[in-house]
C-alpha cells in the first residue's frame, strides 16, 4: 500500500475508540495509514460519509462498532449491519472495490482484536493494489 494513502476508521466512542486509546497504552502498534474518526455509535455512519472518504481519496474505510447485542444505542450496530450491505453493493456499482470495506465489532477491552482489525484491512488493500497494478502491466 502507498505510504501516502490513508484507511479511514470510524469508531464507536464506546468500544473500538476506548480500544484504540487501551491499544496505544498498551503501547500496541497499528499501521501508520489508519486515521481514527470517533463517532458517538457505528449506526450513526451514513453511506454517504463512506462514499465521501473514498472520493477524497481514501484508500479504505473501516466502520468499527460494539458487538452485536452491546450498542449503546441498542440498535445502531444492528443498522450499521444493514447499510454494510448496501454500502459494499454501491462500492462496486461506483468502480471501487468490496476490498475497500470492512465492517467490524470490537468490544473496548479488545485492542489486539482492534489492531489485528486494522493489520488486516491494510494487508487485503495492500494485495489489492498490487492486483490492480499488476492488471494495468498487462
Ligand atoms: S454504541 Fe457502539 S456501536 Fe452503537
Amino acid at each position: 500500500m502507498n505510504r501516502e494513502q490513508k484507511i479511514i476508521a470510524f469508531c464507536c466512542n464506546w468500544c473500538s475508540y476506548a480500544a484504540a486509546d487501551l491499544a496505544g497504552i498498551s503501547r500496541l502498534q497499528y499501521p501508520a495509514s489508519i486515521r481514527i474518526i470517533r463517532v458517538m455509535c457505528s449506526g450513526m455512519v451514513h453511506p454517504e460519509m463512506v462514499m465521501h472518504a473514498l472520493a477524497q481519496g481514501a484508500a479504505g474505510v473501516m466502520i468499527i462498532g460494539c458487538h452485536l447485542g452491546e450498542c449503546h444505542y441498542i440498535k445502531g450496530n444492528e443498522m450499521a449491519l444493514a447499510r454494510a450491505e448496501v454500502i459494499t453493493d454501491t462500492l462496486e456499482d461506483l468502480g471501487y472495490a468490496s476490498e475497500q470495506f470492512q465492517l467490524t465489532w470490537v468490544s473496548s477491552a479488545e485492542p489486539e482484536r482492534l489492531v489485528e482489525a486494522f493489520r488486516n484491512m491494510c494487508g487485503r488493500l495492500a494485495v489489492l493494489q498490487s492486483e490492480q497494478s499488476a492488471d494495468h502491466i498487462m
